[in-house]
């Protein structure tokens, strides 16, 4: 069985902030108490399932809030890129010729042809399956198929459409919105170095699948809630952790860790020495659609789980994204890692998500006008109160809101 939440490498002020969390960890663990807010919180059943709410949550959070759509291992050199969609928009991630990251609309800019299909490759240049225009990897239009015939042409101003794009602690986030003026470093709001004290921008892209889902806010209220875990996963792995969350937020980002004893071990060495593999243990958070979590199967691995909206309100997809911190050089480590994945799909499918499926039946019903989230549910109440301030939030504040000092 895979060791779940387990172990997981070095930095200044993020290494503070680890070592201050699993302090405070280890003080809940002793006492025998955890990190609890102030009241029970109550979400509208209709905010689950109302198509109007849905639209304006693709239109106002997915597609104005900057999304994790890909990993540095994904598109590690020069031409290497990501094709995918994400909430309804086809985008193109490319590493161009200088090393930067971009993204792009994935539309030709002669009659509006995918240009690229989805998935991972390499390419010195993009020519459009349709009338063979061709880009390069930085967006912009390099040959006109026939140009004598076409006619003349700025090729100039038929670059790709460009979407703003960072990519930090070997991810990489984009907007989808071509106008946006949100700052995606103040959105951020400093989480971001902890995040790089995985190192991922060295780690290796292992795997990636995908599981179907109910609608994006019940999978992630999941994610946010080790409530269920020894009660949902019983058969699975939940008796590992214990049902207690202790919730660390910077800006809408959650980290998730939990009363934790285990630290004593380390109480009386130099800071420096804390192992930070359990350090950056737990579930990381990323606001809207996000979750990293950490395994050992096969070696050192996270999952990171990206969610995004389905077709309707009851429909959400989540593409496991798997990183691993060494490639797997043998053929047993191969399959132990393969069985990870495995159990992971399974636990997601068959328990998180069949579980999300049959209640999202009965919100739709409208026998109860909400649901909860208590005390001990602190992460899922800031989610959704931040989901709702996004929504209420017009373009023009929209930067505001993560801007801190
Ligand atoms: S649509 Fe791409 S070349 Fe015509
Ligand atoms: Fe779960």
């Amino acid at each position: 069985m895979p060791a779940v939440f387990e172990h997981l490498e070095e930095g200044g002020m993020s290494r503070a902030q680890l070592i201050e969390m699993a302090r405070k960890d280890l003080e809940h663990g002793r006492n025998g108490t955890m990190d609890k807010v102030d009241e029970i919180f109550k979400v509208p059943v209709e905010n689950y399932y109302e198509p109007g709410r849905f639209e304006r949550e693709v239109r106002l959070i997915f597609r104005r809030i900057p999304l994790l759509l890909a990993t540095t291992a994904e598109l590690r050199n020069p031409g290497d890129y990501k094709a995918m969609e994400a909430a309804g928009v086809q985008v193109l991630i490319t590493r161009d010729r200088e090393g930067s990251v971009r993204a792009f609309v994935n539309m030709c800019s002669h009659r509006g042809a995918r240009l690229v299909g989805e998935g991972c490759g390499s390419a010195h240049k993009f020519t459009c399956p349709y009338h063979a225009w061709t880009f390069s990897p930085g967006g912009d239009l390099v040959a006109v198929y026939s140009q004598d015939d076409f006619g003349a042409l700025d090729k100039s101003e038929y670059g790709l459409i460009s979407l703003p794009c960072l990519e930090k602690a070997g991810l990489i986030w984009v907007t989808l919105d071509p106008d946006s003026t949100l700052d995606i470093n103040d959105f951020l709001s400093g989480y971001d170095s902890l995040l790089g004290e995985f190192g991922f921008d060295t780690w290796h892209h292992q795997h990636t699948q995908r599981v179907d889902g109910p609608n994006w806010k019940i999978a992630y209220d999941g994610y946010l809630d080790y409530y269920h875990l020894p009660i949902l996963h019983r058969e699975t792995f939940g008796t590992e952790i214990g049902n207690k969350a202790n919730y660390y937020s910077w800006g809408p980002h959650t980290h998730l860790g939990r009363p934790d004893t285990s630290w004593e071990e380390y109480e009386g060495l130099p800071e420096a020495e804390w192992p930070t593999e359990k350090l950056v243990a737990g579930v990381w958070t990323i606001f809207p659609h996000i979750s990293i979590a950490s395994f050992a199967g096969g070696g050192r691995s996270v999952m990171i789980s990206q969610l995004f909206p389905g077709d309707t309100p009851e429909t959400s997809y989540t593409n496991q994204i798997f990183l691993m911190e060494k490639e797997p050089d043998t053929e047993a480590l191969r399959k132990e890692a393969d069985e990870q994945f495995a159990f992971l799909k399974y636990v997601v499918a068959e328990e998180d998500y069949a579980t999300g499926i049959a209640l999202q039946k009965n919100l739709d019903v409208g026998a109860r006008s909400h649901v909860l989230f208590g005390q001990n549910e602190g992460g899922g109440q800031l989610f959704h109160k931040w989901v709702d301030t996004i929504l209420e939030t017009p373009d023009t504040d929209l930067p505001k809101l993560f801007q801190t000092g």
